[in-house]
């Protein structure tokens, strides 16, 4: 079994549901360390609920991006960490950390990219009055949410369509989508493709 690590900034609600499929014993995986770059954040409470260790840092205590990307390889190699999962990490990966963990490296994005990219893809979409939006399941490259794709499912935007009602469709898929696709990606190596055009 592989050892992972997820990295979250906030309320971490995908976190929980890795590490209630780890706990069920549906994913084949240890999930060995949180990384959060935001001291208080509901994601570090979680985490010790489970009794997953948690390495929190402050990026304006560091000097630069790959200071504090050093500190987190160092803590990703004391739990022997084979595989990121990034879940609402608000930053972008620099040079440090894709160098090591080049092709292991995954992110959740709540639009169907390349639409939506960066911050608020909810409120981005709500603003460009979408019909559609989604979940994008993507390897991490050096750009923002820019790439190779894994996997996307759609959702439909109601007429009346608010952010806490999208946010809720979105995240009732996130749930469900990322537990599957790690699963296939950590025993299997890849993705079957009747996942990779799923409709919501
Ligand atoms: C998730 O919806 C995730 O897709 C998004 O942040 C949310 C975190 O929710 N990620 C991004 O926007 C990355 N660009 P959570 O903290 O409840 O898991």
């Amino acid at each position: 079994m592989k050892n992972i690590a997820v990295f979250a900034s906030g309320s971490g609600s995908n976190f929980q549901a890795i590490v209630d499929v780890v706990q069920a014993g549906e994913l084949d995986a240890n999930l060995s360390l949180l990384v959060c770059d935001r001291p208080g954040a509901i994601c570090l409470e979680r985490a010790e609920m489970a009794g997953i260790p948690s390495f929190v840092f402050k990026a304006k205590d560091y000097s630069s991006k790959e200071d504090y990307e050093n500190e987190i390889l160092a803590e990703l190699k004391k739990h022997q960490v084979e595989f990121i999962v990034l879940a609402g990490y608000m930053r972008l990966i620099g040079s440090t950390l894709l160098r090591e963990f080049e092709g292991r490296i995954v992110n959740i994005h709540p639009s169907l990219l390349p639409d939506f990219p960066g911050k608020d893809a909810i409120g981005q979409a709500l603003v460009a009055r979408a019909k559609w939006s989604g979940v994008t399941i993507h390897f991490v490259d050096e750009g923002m949410d820019t790439g190779p794709i894994i996997v996307q499912e759609r959702v439909r935007l109601d007429k009346n369509e608010t952010r806490k009602s999208l946010q809720e469709k979105i995240h009732k898929i996130e749930h469900k989508l990322y537990p599957s696709i790690l699963q296939m990606l950590l025993t299997q190596g890849g993705v079957t493709n009747d996942k990779k055009t799923r409709a919501y």
